[in-house]
């Protein structure tokens, strides 16, 4: 699958593994993914199973209130225009819940949406979601936001170009150079402690000083409090010190 399965708790691997494991009966996980490595259907089916494409528009909507009630102070709001990273954006819904709230609130920013899944990439980047996917969303959200298409609806042009995806695994350097915020979510559980840390360093390298982490509610990362000023436990937005204060 091009991944390294060593950044995964085994836990994990062992909960969304083993029940297929078992069924085809194999011994262990090398043997299911060598198997898995000759042939393409149960490949996607595995990467599915390691990756957890799962994610909704508006994931916590406290988050993104309490998320935007910051930047519209200093020293966000005396910036030009923010680059807000989602990251894994996995089909993109946090993404566009971001651009859609960024419009709302005036706010002029592109959010970076990465993730090392190309077809969950696709999704995103075409804004096409189905009606069942939309159904975080309030009626009126759903007809000032996005087109009719089909049996599906499409993110209005006007918010959709705001969104950049970018293929990338967390796993290696982060392609960026500065951003003002990164929304990581429900992505550190699945994830050892060093991996963890090693993720932490790279975003470290990425964002602005007094940029703004928001972590997953479900996360059980301790944040260094010299490096990382806690804005908001409830929603678990940290403010970055470069350098430590
Ligand atoms: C549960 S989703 C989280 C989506 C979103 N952050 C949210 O909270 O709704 C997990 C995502 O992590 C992505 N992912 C898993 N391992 C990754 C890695 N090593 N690099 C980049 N993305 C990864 C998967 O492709 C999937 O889209």
């Amino acid at each position: 699958m091009g991944a390294d399965i060593s950044m995964y708790r085994p836990e994990f691997l062992s909960r969304r593994f083993m029940p297929r494991i078992s069924a085809l009966g194999f011994r262990d996980l090398n043997e299911y993914l060598a198997f898995a490595g000759r042939n393409d259907n149960e490949r996607r089916a595995a990467r599915r199973r390691l990756l957890v494409p799962t994610t909704e528009f508006f994931r916590n909507r406290d988050v993104f209130e309490a998320f935007f009630g910051i930047l519209k102070k200093p020293p966000f709001s005396e910036r030009k225009k923010l680059t807000i990273l989602s990251a894994p954006c996995s089909t993109g819904e946090e993404a566009a819940s971001l651009a859609i709230s960024c419009f709302q609130n005036s706010i002029d920013a592109r959010i970076v949406a990465l993730d090392r899944s190309l077809p969950s990439l696709r999704l995103a980047a075409s804004g096409k979601y189905s009606k069942k996917a939309l159904s975080k969303l309030d009626k009126n959200e759903i007809k000032r936001y996005f087109k009719e298409d089909g049996p599906h609806r499409t993110l209005e042009d006007g918010i959709l170009k705001n969104v950049f995806p970018l293929c990338c695994d967390l796993g290696s350097e982060l392609p960026l150079k500065t951003v003002d915020a990164v929304f990581m979510r429900n992505f550190f559980i699945y994830l050892t402690d060093d991996a963890q840390k090693a993720v932490i360093g790279k975003v470290k390298k990425v964002l602005a000083d007094c940029g703004l982490l928001v972590l997953g509610k479900v996360e059980r990362l301790r944040m260094d409090p010299a490096e990382w000023k806690t804005v908001d436990l409830e929603s678990r937005i940290y403010m970055f010190r470069r350098g430590g204060r």
